[in-house]
């Protein structure tokens, strides 16, 4: 932060579901990976302004009515006691004390537009600076937003990190291992859903890490597929994008599943030209590569597989060029997995594909969608939909696949079923 700044970063607050119901309560990732603190209306105040306590947490008070109803709180007291805050305070006194906060600080990193009482808070303050510049207050000169150097920590996840996520992973495995199994005919998407967050809760994950995806059929072919209401078709495939929250990480796997336990007809060869197509991905990782380079072996690996399954024909440089694979594959390959599914640190540096570095997390989830209704693909391949999806973390020397204990050649995946 520097000498003499002043970092204000808010906690996540409820969210209201209907009438007097709210959404069961998820922490700010930002504020849960400085501060560990699993609470609503908190906010952290980090300084370096001499004489001030550098970790201040604002919180709810304790309230011995309002925690009969919702829950015990830490309090002021137990901010410190238990969260490592060397002072604080009630959170209402939070906009009152911005002056306070702010007495010489001379950067202020905070992040505008999110918390509309703070921003104002932290406006008037400045705007009194500058009336009173004569008197000695000296406006901030510098106000800086966290998240730059917040994201790029949270990019490069640290041993204990990883620890976390790996069991993420785990028990991800097991939730795909029971939902697997019940990948019946006449089973309902609900019913598989309901196993996979019966296992993410039953080993004390918070559930599941993103709204689960359970696809039936031609289901599969919609990227984003959260209803999962219909039956399972013999014969049909099963596309199950699901992942578990643990500890605030989460995991975010894809499997496709031949629903009856036997891939049949031609959905062999699509499961087999997706699965061709991550392995030649996962190939090409290495520290030093880029997300770019990675999506490109997928992408190559796949164009061969549309043109062998006659869904394109030409030459592949042309249908690469021209992007002919787009109605089949429309999405990238990898995203950076963390605290947030889809989490946070930057793509490109200086304009260019940053290089993998050990420490950093993301997946590779190449996948193959044929729209039931595509009168341009051949008939027995309409309503066909596959990925899969691992998630990788970058070693020093390669990379650790933290997904791969669940099956996914077709051999591996009919034995797992049966
Ligand atoms: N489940 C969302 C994704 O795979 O990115
Ligand atoms: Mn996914
Ligand atoms: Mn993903």
């Amino acid at each position: 932060m520097g000498p003499n700044a002043v970092a204000i970063i808010p906690g996540a607050g409820l969210v209201r579901r209907s009438a007097d119901t709210d959404y069961p309560f998820r922490q700010d990732s930002d504020f849960w990976y400085l501060t560990g603190f699993n609470h609503p209306d908190a906010t952290a105040v980090f300084s370096t302004t001499p004489g001030r306590p550098p970790f201040t947490l604002f919180v709810q008070p304790r309230d011995r009515t309002a925690e009969t109803w919702t829950g015990i709180r830490p309090g002021v007291e137990g901010a410190q006691t238990e969260f490592g805050a060397d002072a604080a305070d009630d959170c209402s006194r939070l906009i009152e004390s911005i002056p306070e906060l702010l007495t010489d600080a001379h950067r202020l990193f905070h992040s505008f537009g999110r918390d509309p009482k703070l921003d104002v808070g932290i406006q008037a303050v400045q705007e009194d600076r500058r009336l009173h510049s004569r008197r000695g207050g000296a406006p901030i000169d510098e106000t800086v937003d966290p998240r730059a150097t917040l994201h790029e920590m949270r990019l490069f996840k640290t041993e204990p990190e990883l620890a976390l996520m790996r069991e993420a992973a785990s028990i991800t495995c097991e939730a795909h291992q029971a939902a697997a199994r019940e990948a019946a005919p006449n089973r309902n998407e609900y019913e598989i859903e309901a196993l996979l967050d019966y296992v993410f809760r039953r080993r004390g994950g918070a559930g599941a890490a993103y709204g689960s995806i359970v696809a039936g059929g031609p289901n599969a072919a919609i990227l984003h597929y959260i209803t999962n209401d219909q039956p399972l078709r013999q014969g049909d495939l099963l596309l199950i994008d699901a992942g578990c929250e643990y500890e605030g990480y989460a995991s975010d796997v894809t499997r496709t599943y031949p629903v009856g336990g036997r891939f049949e007809g031609p959905t062999r060869a699509v499961y087999q030209a997706v699965l061709d197509a991550q392995q030649a991905a996962l190939d090409a990782v290495r520290p030093g590569a880029t997300l770019p380079e990675i999506h490109d072996a997928a992408l190559r690996k796949l164009v061969e597989g549309m043109v062998a399954l006659e869904l394109l024909d030409g030459r592949m440089d042309d249908l690469i060029e021209q992007q002919a694979y787009t109605p089949y594959y429309m999405h990238s390959t990898s995203h950076w997995l963390g605290l947030d599914v889809h989490d946070v640190g930057r793509y490109a540096v200086d304009g260019k594909p940053r290089p993998l570095e050990a420490g950093m997390v993301f997946t590779i989830e190449p996948g193959l969608y044929i729209a039931k209704d595509d009168a341009s693909a051949p008939e027995a391949l309409r309503g066909i939909g596959v990925r899969i999806e691992d998630d990788i973390a970058i070693t020093q020397d390669g990379y650790e696949n933290l997904t791969e204990a669940i099956p996914k050649t077709v051999e591996a995946v009919e034995n797992w079923m049966a």
